[in-house]
């Protein structure tokens, strides 16, 4: 079972997928990690004049390890990931190790941007899980002041906008709801309901696929 789970910043995609991923079993990779840890490593040279090949190197050498989760949660690292994913060659460079990810003998699940439409075009079940921009801020606000970073919820907001409208006009990326995937908005559900309603749609294909 391949599960591909897309949608924009702080939309509740990670947790929807954190949630089946423990539901089913199934390893899980957050794929903004991959980019968040381009930008990580790239924080200092956003303004080199050799910017996309250093970020190109710097992609060839991510694997699982670079990943945590921590370290790149941060608004800076979002932006300098947002930078580096625009770069065709970043984005091909990480694009195996995504689909060797997929490959697993166990399946996967892999939430992200373009996993529906370019990672795992053929995964057994999509989602689009979106929320409003205020929304997705608020809940982005409340997650980074638990980890006792001091932020505003005003400037993140602005952030969101910034990262959303970034993304949409990605010349690389292909960032739109792949045509067979379950919309959720998790404005309208809040994140369980969210993940309940992911769990019913992932039975049934479960379902239909047994028998
Ligand atoms: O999902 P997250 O906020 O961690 O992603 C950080 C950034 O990485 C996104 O704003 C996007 O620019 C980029 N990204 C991407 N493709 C993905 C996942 C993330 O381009 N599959």
């Amino acid at each position: 079972m391949i599960i591909a789970v897309d949608g924009p910043a702080a939309s509740g995609k990670g947790t929807i997928s954190k949630g089946l991923a423990e539901l089913y079993n199934l390893p899980h990779l957050d794929t903004g990690l991959l980019y968040r840890a381009v930008g990580y490593a790239m924080l200092d040279k956003l303004e080199d004049d050799n910017f996309e090949n250093l970020a190109i190197d710097t992609a060839k050498t991510i694997n699982l390890k670079n990943l945590d989760a921590e370290l790149l949660g941060t608004p800076e690292v979002a932006y300098a990931a947002s930078k580096v994913a625009k770069i065709e060659n970043v984005r091909s460079a990480l694009r195996q190790f995504q689909i060797d990810f997929a490959k697993q003998k166990t399946g996967a699940i892999l939430d992200g941007r373009d996993i529906g439409t370019k990672i795992c075009p053929n995964a057994d079940v999509k989602f689009y899980i979106t929320a409003t921009p205020q929304i997705r801020a608020k809940r982005r606000t409340l997650q980074l002041l638990e980890k006792g970073l001091d932020v505003k919820e005003s400037d993140i907001l602005a952030q969101i906008i910034a990262r959303d409208e970034s993304d949409k006009t990605n010349p690389a990326g292909n960032f739109y709801k792949s045509q067979n995937a379950h919309l959720l908005d998790s404005s309208l559900l809040d994140i369980e309901g969210a993940l309940r309603k992911a769990k019913t749609i992932v039975d049934e294909v479960m379902a239909r696929q047994a028998g």
